[in-house]
């Protein structure tokens, strides 16, 4: 049976251990702060949600890179089956510099540039997302230029309320995205207007760290009923749906142990159980492709960031604990009041718990990892502490803000702890930019 990712983070010996690796061990001459993932637990994660799908007769797999685009979990998603869903030139470059088939990409996105509508259309990828009137114009146009066919799906907002945070919520009128259902419909029947397109399929994606079922349902259900309409509209032809991604994580690691692992596997099956039904109730007699787009729900809970305790400091009101990880490396806390449990990596056996903000090096208030967490006393200077559910969203997203490296990422798989990006140092940036301060 399938583990979760979830079961490969676990104590041993009072240490964590990640797959079968002792973090311990592995940490002695490793630089902190950095990112580790488990890619058994990535391939279990795919494996979980392939499994939620297959009561659907064609379904179809695209990674959404942008939750963690790192050039080895790419590839390795590649290799299980999936498509790349990117959102910009750059990530087409890394599908590319991962030899996966530009033919295997969907390319969502408010803001596609004419050059990258281009390099798009030269690389015959699968097919674009299209987000307003004016990018379908444009796609077309571009189409036309370079005598080749744009395959499209036009991206409807359904106006629906979903995401774990308003700044993640997507499908709603006053959001930047999709196209109204009205007016999209009317681009459908008028498809022969735009001679350079094919259109292809419909698309939608509603938000992220969605873990409320009925809310796909309620979107899924009216994309169903919206594809069906359109079907059966002379000279509406569509070969696929795309459903986006969305699918949320549970946060909320304060306990490892095998109770609350075992607890965890449940509930992930339950949640898939669920919306392998939500599936079966709204496509199981599609004559279409389903397409998904997840990301988070493949790495998020597959990845820790290890970080150092840099001082204990302690005032009348507040006790710190002062760390070399900081909101440039996760803004996830920061930017979305996000939750990330906190674990040492070698456990306390019997200490006492203090109630703690785990927080940053970077001069402002809101670089802070964890507030009001209670955390073992003991916890010293040079102890390892790991931020659970750092695999989405956290590398992806971090900067060299107060001139900090860009943190390097490892990877554990069989037994093996390999480093799969070195860190971009202060060195190699101050490099960078001396080269045009002195040639100007
Ligand atoms: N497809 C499209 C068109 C998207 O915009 C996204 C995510 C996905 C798929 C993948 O969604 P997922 O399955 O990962 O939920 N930085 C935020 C999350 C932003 C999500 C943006 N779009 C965070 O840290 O929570």
């Amino acid at each position: 049976m399938t583990r979760c990712a979830e079961e490969h983070f676990y104590y041993h010996n009072h240490t964590l251990h990640v797959e079968n690796v002792c973090l311990h061990t592995a940490m002695q001459n490793i630089e902190t702060p950095c990112y580790v993932y488990s890619i058994t637990a990535m391939r279990d994660q795919f494996q979980l949600f392939k499994n939620a799908l297959s009561c659907l007769p064609r379904t179809r797999i695209f990674y959404a890179l942008k939750a963690n685009s790192n050039l080895s979990i790419i590839k390795h998603f590649s290799d299980l089956g999936a498509g790349m869903d990117v959102v910009s030139v750059g990530e087409i470059e890394r599908v590319e510099t991962a030899t996966i088939p530009t033919q295997d990409i969907v390319f969502s996105g408010v803001g596609k540039t004419t050059e990258e509508i281009d390099i798009a259309l030269s690389k015959e990828i699968h097919c674009f997302n299209i987000e307003s009137i004016e990018e379908l114009e444009l796609i077309n146009q571009r189409a036309k230029n370079l005598n080749v066919k744009a395959p499209i799906a036009i991206r409807v907002n359904p106006n629906i309320e979903a995401g774990g945070n308003d700044k993640i919520s997507t499908g709603r009128l006053t959001d930047k995205f999709g196209i109204d259902a009205p007016t999209a419909r009317q681009l459908y029947i008028n498809n022969h207007q735009y001679e350079a397109c094919i259109f292809k399929g419909v698309a939608m994606h509603i938000g992220s760290q969605i873990t409320d079922i009925s809310l796909f349902d309620r979107a899924y259900r009216f994309l169903a009923a919206y594809a069906k309409e359109l079907a059966a509209v002379e000279g509406i032809t569509l070969t696929h749906i795309d459903l986006g991604g969305g699918l949320g994580i549970a946060y909320d690691q304060t306990h490892i142990d095998s109770v609350s692992i075992q607890e965890k596997k449940q509930a992930v099956t339950q949640l898939l159980q669920d919306y392998s039904d939500v599936l079966k109730n709204n496509f199981l007699h599609f004559p279409n492709e389903i397409h998904f787009e997840p990301g988070r729900f493949l790495t998020g809970n597959a990845g820790l960031l290890l970080t150092r305790i840099i001082r204990n400091k302690i005032n009348q009101e507040k006790h710190f604990v002062i760390v070399d990880a900081a909101m440039n490396d996760i803004i996830r806390p920061t930017l979305y009041d996000a939750h990330h449990s906190i674990h040492p990596v070698t456990a306390s056996i019997h200490s006492e718990k203090h109630v703690v903000d785990v927080v940053g090096p970077i001069c402002e208030t809101g670089d802070f990892i964890a507030r009001s967490i209670s955390m073992p006393s003991k916890e010293a200077c040079g102890d390892i502490l790991a931020i659970f559910s750092a695999g989405a969203y956290g590398s992806v997203q971090s900067s060299s803000y107060n001139s900090r490296p860009v943190i390097a990422e490892y990877a554990v798989q069989n037994m093996h702890f390999n480093c799969i990006k070195h860190a971009y140092t202060v060195k190699e940036q101050l490099e960078k930019e001396k080269q045009v301060h002195f040639s100007i």
